[in-house]
C-alpha cells in the first residue's frame, strides 16, 4: 500500500471531521450543515462505513484529503503533509514533492516577495517619503501599527517591482501576470500598483493572497484598486485584517465588521482588535461562512450613509443564513468608524458597548423614515421589514420582533404572520429531491431512484421491482444504468448486500456515483411498503417523462418523412403506439 492510502486507512473520517464540525448521528451516517456554502438544513453527510463525505447541496465530497484541502484551502501536497504528521506516518520526500512547487505556492511566493519590496520602499527608501508622511501625519498612524499591518508603498515607477522579480528573483513574466502583480502594456511588463499605499491581504492561514492599493494622490481615480482575481485571491472570500483579528474574535466571540482598511487600523490602534474589513461591499456568503468558524456573533459597523445602510441589509441576509447573531452600532456625527474613533474614542467605545440588535435597529430606522399612522407608511414599513423577518431562523427571536412591530404599528400579530407566510410561500423549498438542484429532472430522479434501491432494507426486491418497470426506459445518465446492472450481477451471486464486497463488482469509474447514492439523504420511510411505493412512484414518473420526450421526437420525425406510408414512417408509427402503451402503464 502506498503512503497516501496508508494514511487514509489510519484516519477515522468521522472523528477527523468532528475536529472541525459538530457532526450529528443520523441513521447509519453523520450529518451537519455544510461548511462550504450557506444552508440551514444539513446536506453534508459522512459515512463511517464507506469513510467518505459528501454534500448533497454543493456536490463536494471525498475523503480526509479532499476535506482538508477544501476546508483549509490548501493543495494536496500540504494536506498530505498535515495528515502524515497526524498519523505519524513518515513520508519519503520523493513521494510528495516531485520537483516544482505548485502554481498556488508560486503565487504566494511572488506575493510574499512583493510585500517585502513594498514595505522596504515605504519604510526605508526615499521614494516612500510622501507615503510615510501621509500615513504618519495625515492619517495619524505610527511606525508600530504600520509594521503590524505590514503596510507598504508601490513607487511611482513603470516596472521597478516587475524588474526586480524577473531579474533578481528569476520569475517568468507570465508568473507575474498570473499573480496580478504586473500587467502588460505595449508588449512590456508594467507594475499593477503604482504610487499607491499597499494593504496586503492575508488568508486566515497567513499567506499573502493579494493587495489593495490606495492612491496617494487624492485626484487619482479610482481611490482603491485590488489585485484581480487569481488562483489565490478571491475578493469575496477574504477580509482585510482577519489574520491579526482571528484569535481576538474567538476570544470575544464577536467580530466587528467595518468597510475600510483605515477603519480597521484605527480601531485596532485604540485596542479594539476583533475587527476586520469587507473592503467596501456587502458581506458575501463565503465571507460569512469563513467568520462563522470563529464567532457566533457579528457587529456591523459600516459607513453611516445610504450605501452603508443597504450593505448592512444585504449582509444581514447572509449572516442570518449561517445563524449568526447580528448587532450594529450607530455613530453620531461621523461618516465612518475611522472618523468616529479619531474624533472621540471614548464615545465610540461606548457606542460599541451599546450596540443594538440589527432588527431593533432596522425597526427604528424604518419607523423614523415613514409615518406609521398612515396606510402608506404601514405598507412601506412592512414591505421593507417583513422579508427580513421571514429569514430569521430562530422562531423565538422571530416572534419577539413580530410582536414588537405589531405593537408599534398597532396591527395584529396574526396579520403580520399571514404576510410573512405569503413571503415564505414564494421562497419555499421542496425537500426531496432538493430544489436547489439545477440538473434536468430526469437526472435528479434517476439518482433518487438508485438511492432508494441501494439504501433499501430489501435491496434485491426493490431492484427487481423497478428494473422490471423500467425495462423500456432509456437512462439519461448511463452510469446509473451500469450501476443497476452491476447490482443485478451481484445479486445473481450473493444473497445479502455488502457494500465492500459490491465494490469488486463495480467499475471504478462508477464508484463516485455509487457513493453519492449510498449517502443520499432519503425522506423517512418507516415501512418497506412505503419504501417500495416511493420507488415505484419515481419509476413511473421517469417512464412518463421519457415517454413524453420520446413521443415528441417521434412526432417530429414523422412530420419530416416525405412519404407517410414508407417503411420508415410505419416503423415510427409503430413505435409511437408502443410508447403510448408505456404511458398508459401508469394507470
Ligand atoms: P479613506 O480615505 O481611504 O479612509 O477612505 P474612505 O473611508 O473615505 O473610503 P470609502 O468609505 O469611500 O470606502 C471604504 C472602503 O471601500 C475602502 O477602504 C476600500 O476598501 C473600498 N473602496 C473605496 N473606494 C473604492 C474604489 O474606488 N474601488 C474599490 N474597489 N474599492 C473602494
Ligand atoms: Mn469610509
Amino acid at each position: 500500500m502506498d503512503e497516501v492510502s496508508q494514511i487514509r486507512e489510519k484516519i477515522d473520517l468521522v472523528s477527523f471531521i468532528s475536529e472541525y464540525l459538530p457532526l450529528k448521528k443520523m441513521g447509519r451516517n453523520f450529518t451537519v450543515v455544510c461548511p462550504f456554502h450557506s444552508e440551514k438544513t444539513p446536506s453534508f453527510v459522512v459515512s463511517p462505513e464507506r469513510q467518505i463525505w459528501h454534500c448533497f447541496s454543493c456536490s463536494k465530497g471525498g475523503d480526509a484529503y479532499t476535506f482538508l484541502m477544501e476546508y483549509e484551502n490548501i493543495e494536496f501536497g500540504e494536506a498530505l503533509r498535515i495528515l502524515a504528521k497526524k498519523t505519524g506516518i513518515e513520508l519519503r520526500q520523493s513521494e510528495f514533492r516531485k520537483g516544482q512547487s505548485s502554481l498556488k505556492e508560486k503565487l504566494f511566493e511572488i506575493n510574499k516577495l512583493s510585500l517585502k519590496f513594498y514595505k522596504y520602499i515605504l519604510l526605508e527608501h526615499s521614494a516612500g517619503k510622501p507615503a510615510r508622511d501621509y500615513l504618519l501625519e495625515k492619517r495619524k498612524l505610527n511606525k508600530g501599527i504600520i509594521d503590524t499591518f505590514d503596510l507598504g508603498f508601490s513607487p511611482n515607477t513603470q516596472s521597478s517591482l516587475s524588474d526586480y522579480l524577473v531579474k533578481k528573483k528569476g520569475f517568468k513574466p507570465q508568473d507575474l501576470l498570473d499573480a496580478g502583480i504586473s500587467i502588460q502594456r505595449n508588449g512590456k511588463l508594467m507594475d499593477f500598483f503604482r504610487n499607491r499605499i499597499i494593504f496586503p491581504l492575508f488568508d486566515h492561514r497567513g499567506n499573502v493572497s493579494g493587495f489593495s492599493g490606495r492612491s496617494l494622490n487624492e485626484t487619482d481615480m479610482p481611490k482603491y484598486i485590488n489585485t484581480k482575481e487569481t488562483p489565490v485571491y478571491h475578493k469575496g472570500s477574504l477580509f482585510f485584517g482577519l489574520n491579526l483579528a482571528k484569535e481576538e474574535i474567538k476570544q470575544k466571540a464577536d467580530v466587528i465588521i467595518v468597510e475600510g482598511e483605515f477603519d480597521t487600523i484605527s480601531l485596532f490602534m485604540e485596542g479594539i482588535k476583533n475587527v476586520i474589513a469587507i473592503k467596501g461591499t456587502a458581506l458575501t456568503e463565503e465571507q460569512v461562512t469563513l467568520i462563522s468558524r470563529f464567532s457566533p456573533k457579528a457587529t456591523l459597523c459600516l459607513d453611516q450613509d445610504e450605501a452603508g445602510f443597504e450593505a448592512t441589509k444585504r449582509s444581514l441576509l447572509n449572516l442570518e443564513k449561517k445563524g449568526l447573531t447580528t448587532n450594529t452600532i450607530v455613530l453620531e456625527n461621523a461618516k465612518d468608524p475611522d472618523e468616529a474613533i479619531k474624533k472621540d474614542p471614548i464615545a465610540f467605545k461606548k457606542a460599541l458597548k451599546e450596540a443594538v440588535n440589527i432588527y431593533d435597529f432596522l425597526i427604528s430606522a424604518y419607523l423614523s423614515q415613514n409615518p406609521k399612522d398612515t396606510i402608506e407608511g404601514k405598507k412601506k414599513i412592512t414591505q421593507n421589514l417583513l422579508p427580513l423577518f421571514s429569514q430569521i431562523s430562530n422562531e423565538i427571536i422571530k416572534e419577539h420582533y413580530i410582536k414588537k412591530l405589531s405593537t408599534n404599528l398597532d396591527t395584529s400579530i396574526e396579520s403580520i404572520n399571514r404576510e410573512i407566510e405569503k413571503i415564505q410561500k414564494l421562497t419555499q423549498e421542496k425537500i426531496v429531491p432538493q430544489s436547489t438542484d439545477k440538473r434536468p429532472r430526469r437526472e435528479i430522479l434517476e439518482e433518487y431512484l438508485l438511492s432508494l434501491i441501494i439504501q433499501s432494507p430489501k435491496q434485491k426486491e426493490t431492484l427487481e421491482e423497478n428494473k422490471k418497470l423500467l425495462k423500456d426506459y432509456k437512462f439519461e445518465v448511463p452510469a446509473f444504468l451500469k450501476i443497476l446492472d452491476s447490482l443485478s450481477v451481484y445479486f445473481a451471486k450473493n444473497q445479502n448486500f455488502d457494500n465492500r464486497l459490491f465494490s469488486n463488482y463495480l467499475d471504478s469509474s462508477l464508484q463516485k456515483s455509487f457513493d453519492v447514492c449510498f449517502l443520499y439523504p432519503l425522506p423517512k420511510l418507516d415501512t418497506f411498503e412505503k419504501w417500495s411505493l416511493e420507488a415505484k412512484k419515481v419509476s413511473f414518473e421517469l417512464l412518463n417523462l421519457y415517454a413524453k420526450e420520446r413521443l415528441k421526437e417521434i412526432t417530429d420525425e414523422i412530420k419530416k418523412t416525405e412519404d407517410k406510408e414508407s417503411a420508415k414512417a410505419l416503423k415510427l408509427k409503430e413505435e409511437f403506439s408502443a410508447v403510448l402503451r408505456l404511458l398508459s402503464q401508469k394507470a
